[in-house]
């Protein structure tokens, strides 16, 4: 076999790969899964989840908080194609929104949003979600405690005078 040969049948099969995505995902799922957005870690999140769903893969949330508002959200995952459409979509509906808003999110909304999605895969998208919303909440809880060391910090003070 030639070098041209081999190229064609390469390019043959991700032919096929893509029009299989295509298919499954839709446009819009499809481009995605071409080109995720809002993939990756981030060093300085305000809150961060990790949550492996019941198929044994892993998702990760990041999220940056501004006032009452997501500011920035991202995720990184280990799971399938599905799973980082899922992760992307969600970062993407999270972003901008009110904390009770996410609170709200569910997989539904993201596999609204999507459009089209592999009815065996739709628990990507609820993973996606959960973990998010894990996120907020390890933000929440330190945020919490950011406000009881303060109220400390205050007795101490009040014990000072
Ligand atoms: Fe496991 Fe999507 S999260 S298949």
């Amino acid at each position: 076999m030639n070098d041209a040969e081999f190229d064609a049948i390469v390019n043959k099969i991700q032919e096929e790969v893509f029009a299989e995505a295509r298919n499954a995902l839709g446009v819009k799922g499809f481009d995605r899964w071409r080109n995720p957005r809002f993939c990756g870690k981030m060093t300085d999140s305000d809150g961060f989840a990790r949550v492996k769903g019941s198929c044994g893969d892993t998702m990760e949330m990041y999220i940056k908080v501004e006032g009452e508002r997501l500011r920035e959200v991202s995720y990184t995952t280990d799971g399938c194609g599905s799973s980082s459409v899922a992760g992307s979509f969600t970062a993407e509906l999270a972003t901008g929104r009110s904390i009770e808003e996410v609170f709200d999110l569910s997989g539904a909304d993201v596999l609204k949003e999507i459009g089209s999605f592999p009815e065996a895969e739709e628990h990507c998208a609820y993973l996606a979600v959960k973990t998010l919303q894990e996120a907020l909440n390890a933000y929440m809880v330190a945020q919490t405690k950011k406000g009881k060391l303060k109220e400390l910090n205050h007795i101490n003070i009040d014990h000072c005078s």
